[in-house]
């Protein structure tokens, strides 16, 4: 019987490459688990340009946090994402520039991609940054920044992109700890028609970051000023370099990219993402999960500050000879019919954007949508927090006009590709099958696992919960935290040895599809990004003023959640707490940036707190929530008092 289904499975692989039937699903996902490593050596061989073949298809143990593939593979990336298309597609767009200013595009073709990335790449040569070296990035959405990473690519550097929505002090740490041989930025972003400095901010960053020898400045706004002795013009460089440059044969498993993102305890974490496994999963889940084919116009409005913006702007779609579009702008700018707009001029079959973006969009009217032709849209995509049933059903019937399928995607930082997604194993001729709110189906070679965090062991069946964890390795996972393995191990393997454990919590349904039910860990999801409570209370403390503080999400009808944040103040403090308030709050946006600004800052005498002194989160997030009862057993709160003290003062703020 397994017999045959394997042999099933492998004649439908033949078509793998190309987007499966939904009735093959189930087949080719068993077969996916069951030979996880047939199955990827097939995918790998057909997608990859390989300079030297593998000898091992994976070399993987999860017990001991350790995950390889392709080893002994020789390959370069920008390779397989540029030169490898020239000679039939050198005319094609590669990105589609949406600038910031409306109704204004520029087209950048493969040749010219090559082009800009070979040249970048000798920029960086002739600086001295080889094989290894770290590359900060803090750049506006543009091809350049796109180019940047894939030049990095080309001589095997290892690219930091930091969203540009971070203050310097952020950014310094990200720098200074990746210790960044060099960096790039512009001299200004500008987004939704506003001026963002990136240069001065660079500037104080640097200071914090001795590492950093050179600093390229992009001219984006016509303002560079070139201040230290450290900064070069990127343009002025680039004229000099020559517009070839030989890819450096890199082995599978040399690192790509590394890139920072929030956990529940201590500061950002830098997660290793390495050449083959990451190429071939970011590649593999763009075509088959929008369903991309050949001369379709694909846009994700995610920024290459985040992974979406590495996975699903630049590395998978690319891979593809894909056309993406790369979005500067705001959803919001100057109209809220940016997207639509820009889907009608561009004729886009494939968008992928934000739950925090379409929940923005469907406050104003539809005429901002049903105003524009969006006839090219095939597929509608969301990621990085969960849609609720409301937003999605607006997304499908205005956006989509019933036609499109939303395919809301489920992954992380760490995962480097989509995990769960309603396609592959949808039937394109029964979108009533679709659910609103659910991710649905994991990903070929993704064996979710439901945990029981009482027992520690896998909750089988249909109608259960549990902690959302991986049980086999896939090619895209990431394989360290940059510097400490340690806490790569204990952060994602200790809790359920032999599984990856994601941090959030799920639900297997009757038909055996998936939903996520939000994190189990302290990290909050504010439209989108990341963060850990303890990075925002962290601030709060070095308040000269802040004895103690304890911070919690609160639902935010746009964001998702914001931020909510209780602060005791020491004894002898005596300032005005409005003034207090927005002190704590430029502190957050300087040593962060602006989005982690709290919502409300309450300051309260006291934290409910365990009789061994742990305060009682469960409690602070359901009054900030605005519960007034509920609170579950109180009985180990210290005194449970506070919490009849607590409502008045949070009911004041919210
Ligand atoms: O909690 C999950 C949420 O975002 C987290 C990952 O964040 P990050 O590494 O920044 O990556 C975001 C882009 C991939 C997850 O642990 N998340 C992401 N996608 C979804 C989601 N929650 C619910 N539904 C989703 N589709």
């Amino acid at each position: 019987m397994l017999h045959r289904a394997g042999h099933t499975a492998r004649s439908l692989l033949s078509t793998v490459t190309s987007a499966a039937l939904s009735t093959d699903y189930p087949t080719l996902h068993q077969h996916s688990i069951e030979s996880s490593d047939e199955f990827w050596n097939q995918i790998a061989t057909e997608r990859i340009h390989w300079r030297e073949p593998y000898q091992t298809i994976s070399d993987c143990n999860f017990k001991a946090g350790k995950v390889n593939w392709f080893t002994g593979g020789k390959l370069n990336v920008s390779e397989n994402l540029l030169d490898r298309h020239l000679v039939e597609h050198s005319d094609k767009a590669a990105i589609l520039w949406e600038r910031d200013e409306p109704g204004q595009h520029e087209i950048v073709t493969y040749k010219a991609l090559h082009e800009m990335t070979c040249r970048i790449a000798n920029v960086l040569n002739s600086h001295g940054v080889s094989k290894g070296d770290r590359v900060g990035v803090y750049l506006p959405m543009c091809p350049t920044a796109a180019a940047v990473m894939l030049a990095c690519a080309r001589i095997g550097a290892i690219h930091n992109v930091v969203f540009a929505g971070f203050s310097a002090e952020a950014l310094g740490k990200r720098l200074e700890q990746s210790e960044a041989k060099v960096a790039f930025t512009a001299d200004r972003a500008i987004r939704g028609g506003k001026l963002i400095p990136l240069k001065s901010i660079m500037d104080e960053a640097v200071k914090m970051a001795p590492s950093v020898q050179k600093v390229f400045v992009m001219d984006r706004t016509g303002a560079v000023e070139l201040t230290s002795s450290k900064d070069v013009s990127l343009e002025s460089e680039m004229a000099g370099a020559s517009s070839e440059c030989a890819p450096v044969v890199l082995d599978s498993e040399d690192p790509l990219f590394m890139l920072y993102t929030s956990g529940s305890t201590g500061a950002p974490k830098g997660l290793v993402h390495t050449q083959a496994g990451y190429l071939t999963y970011a590649g593999y889940t763009h075509q088959q999960i929008f369903d991309y084919k050949p001369d379709d116009v694909y846009a994700c409005v995610a920024d290459v500050g985040w992974i979406t913006g590495h996975s699903y702007v630049v590395y998978g779609p690319l891979s593809n000879t894909a056309t993406t579009v790369m979005f500067e702008s705001t959803p919001n700018y100057p109209d809220p019919g940016r997207y639509w707009e820009t889907v009608e001029r561009l004729k886009i079959n494939q968008f992928y954007g934000a739950p925090t973006a379409v929940r923005l969009l469907m406050k104003s009217s539809d005429s901002y949508v049903t105003k524009y032709d969006r006839s090219s849209l095939r597929t509608l995509g969301t990621v990085g927090e969960p849609i609720n049933p409301k937003a999605w059903q607006w997304y499908f019937d205005v956006v989509g006009e019933g036609r499109c399928p939303v395919v809301d995607t489920w992954w992380q930082t760490e995962t480097g590709g989509i995990m769960i997604a309603p396609r592959p194993g949808l039937d394109p001729n029964n979108l009533t099958n679709l659910k609103p709110g659910a991710a649905m189906r994991p990903f070929y070679g993704v064996d979710i696992a439901l945990m029981s965090p009482d027992t520690k062991t896998r909750i089988e069946g249909n109608d259960v919960a549990g902690h959302l964890c991986i049980a086999q390795p896939t090619p895209g996972l990431a394989r360290t935290v940059y510097g400490d393995h340690e806490r790569y191990i204990k952060t994602y393997f200790a809790d359920y040895p032999g599984y990856y454990f994601s941090g959030d919590g799920g639900y297997r349904d009757e038909d055996g599809h998936i939903w996520l039910t939000g994190r189990v860990d302290d990290v909050m999801n504010v439209s989108g990004h990341r963060l850990g409570t303890a990075e925002v209370e962290g601030v709060l403390v070095d308040h000269v003023a802040v004895a103690e503080s304890a911070v919690v999400p609160r639902p935010h009808e746009i964001k998702g959640e914001g931020i909510f944040a209780y602060v005791i103040l020491k004894e002898s403090v005596d300032i005005d707490h409005d003034v207090l308030k927005k002190e704590m709050s430029d502190m957050i946006s300087t040593r962060i940036g602006k989005f982690a600004k709290p919502e409300a800052i309450v300051i309260c005498p006291n934290l409910p707190k365990t009789r061994s002194g742990k305060i009682m989160r469960r409690i602070l997030t359901k009054l900030a929530a605005g519960e007034k009862d509920g609170f579950g057993d109180v009985s180990t709160c210290s005194d449970p008092s506070i919490v009849e003290t607590l409502m008045p003062l949070v009911d004041a703020v919210i």
